[in-house]
């Protein structure tokens, strides 16, 4: 047997080199090189290991080899099949794709054990399943699923964290899996490695192996990934490359609702939501959402504003909180919860400069109710009338919702769906909307609802104090 091939990969940024050295290239980190074997050599012919198959996009598939014309490849609709959880469906584009691989990250204690749980077991009743736990016992999985009073009739449980063992058992199994939760990925470490469990080297492998295996034998395989303080899952970036979709599990701590997060989907868009909330039976679907990211508090207060959001495919009424406070610091403070904060400094700039409002004394704070995290730009206007009304101590007038984009010039810019997010705030009985004057719909095309459309932020300042 030839030599294993073996390189050195920085266990900060994941970037590797065919030699040893003190400081990462890369990154510039130090004494973080270690050594990490790419493949032994009899995988090498085993056939699949190509580097593009390593990335799994198109491994296990013979015909892939060689130039061919686009047109004439047959396309084989990819198979999809519903994990029987409809907020889950709608998060992986409609189902979960055959022979897909997902990876689910979040924070420890938000569930991701559940829902996979969930999943899995409900599942299981069409397809045969496996659940590889790497982080608690067969006993507490199964005193889990009883408790939740799942059919747990065809599921099957491994505790196991080598990733050799694992697919040598999910191989031998009768019947084999076509759907695998590896719980989670930093628990695995393969063989072939001596670095440490959880580990770049050990990650990476690890997910590697399994990629390689769900395109092989078209078993769909979902991975639980941790995240790191910073958010992004722990591990190489590489692994969010490797996978088919990245899904995050989110959720303010000591609110129930948690929110499922499509970052990257090859099989479906991006951004997509699905809501959830946490009970003593698991985790329930909530399948329209709008009301519970809305405070709930009867007469409007100072400071708040509610907005349309549309984040994948649907829209949702969300509400965005603003604190404005006298600074006793030099440097007052900006802080963004829910939105960037970049973002923030900007809007309150162009508050100043093209609204004739200043904050420069004053400490701001800004919070989307209900932990969700919202990263489109309609959620400009809200912003800015949030912070005002708290400047002002004013609430906005009573069933007031407004979107839309705020350029440096002091414009309102369109956001996509504009009709489709006024609908929406018709729906939950909203009175007024301020709007960017290209989303505005057609002359009562709204009977109900007064649709105030603006083009420049100076309109929109002046439209909210009206009401
Ligand atoms: P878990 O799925 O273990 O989280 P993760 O795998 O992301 O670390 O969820 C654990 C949390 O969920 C724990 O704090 C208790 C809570 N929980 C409920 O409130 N109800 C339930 O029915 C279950 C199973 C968990
Ligand atoms: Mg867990």
């Amino acid at each position: 047997m030839a030599k294993a091939k073996t390189a050195y990969v920085c266990t900060e940024c994941g970037d590797s080199s065919s030699k040893w050295q003190g400081q990462c290239g890369e990154c510039g980190a130090w004494n973080t090189m270690s050594e990490f074997v790419i493949e032994p050599a009899s995988a090498a012919k085993g056939g699949g290991a190509s580097p593009a198959a390593r990335q799994g996009t198109w491994a296990g598939r013979p015909e892939a080899a060689g130039v061919v014309a686009l047109k004439n490849v047959s396309q084989d609709a990819e198979v999809r099949v519903s994990t029987t959880i409809g907020e889950l469906d709608r998060v992986l584009g409609g189902g979960l794709v055959e022979g897909s691989v997902v990876l689910v990250g979040g924070d420890p204690g938000i569930g991701k054990s559940t829902l996979l749980l969930q999943a899995l077991a409900l599942m299981s009743a069409r397809m045969p399943a496996l659940y590889v736990t790497g982080e608690e016992s067969l006993a507490q999985v199964a005193g889990r699923a009883q408790r939740l009073g799942l059919p747990l009739d065809n599921l099957h449980a491994l505790a196991e964290t080598c990733v050799e063992k694992i697919l040598g058992q999910a191989a031998s199994a009768k019947p084999s899996p076509k759907l695998l939760v590896a719980d989670s990925i930093q628990t695995l470490w393969s063989e072939l490695l001596t670095a440490a469990p959880g580990s770049v080297s050990q990650v990476r492998e690890s997910a590697a192996r399994l990629v390689r295996f769900a395109k092989e034998t078209g078993t769909s395989v979902f991975l639980v990934g941790h995240v790191t303080k910073e958010g992004g899952i722990a591990g190489p970036r590489v692994l969010e490359h490797m996978v088919d979709a990245v899904l995050y599990f989110e959720g303010e701590s000591g609110s129930r609702f948690r929110v499922l997060r499509a970052f990257k989907n090859r099989f479906g868009a991006v951004n997509e939501l699905g809501v959830f909330a946490m009970g003593d039976k698991g985790l329930r679907e909530v399948p329209n959402p709008s009301a519970i990211f809305l405070s709930g508090s009867s007469t409007p207060q100072p400071g708040s504003a509610v907005m349309v959001t549309r984040e994948g495919t649907r829209p949702l009424m969300v509400e965005v909180q603003a604190l404005v406070d006298k600074s006793p610091l030099a440097n007052p403070r900006r802080v963004a919860l829910g939105l960037e904060q970049n973002r923030l400094a900007m809007l309150l700039a162009v508050l100043h400069r093209h609204g004739g409002v200043g904050v420069y004394d004053q400490d701001v704070f800004v919070n989307v109710v209900g932990g969700i995290r919202v990263q489109e730009t309609a959620a400009d206007l809200p912003v800015l009338l949030a912070v005002l009304s708290s400047l002002r101590d004013k609430p906005l007038a009573e069933k007031t919702v407004a979107f839309g984009e705020v350029g440096l010039s002091g414009e309102i810019r369109p956001v996509p769906n504009g009709e489709e997010r006024l609908k929406e705030a018709a729906t939950h009985g909203f009175k007024r909307a301020i709007v960017p004057k290209a989303n505005a719909p057609k002359k009562g095309a709204f009977k109900d609802m007064e649709v105030i459309a603006v083009e420049r932020l100076s309109e929109a300042l002046a439209a909210a104090a009206e009401g």
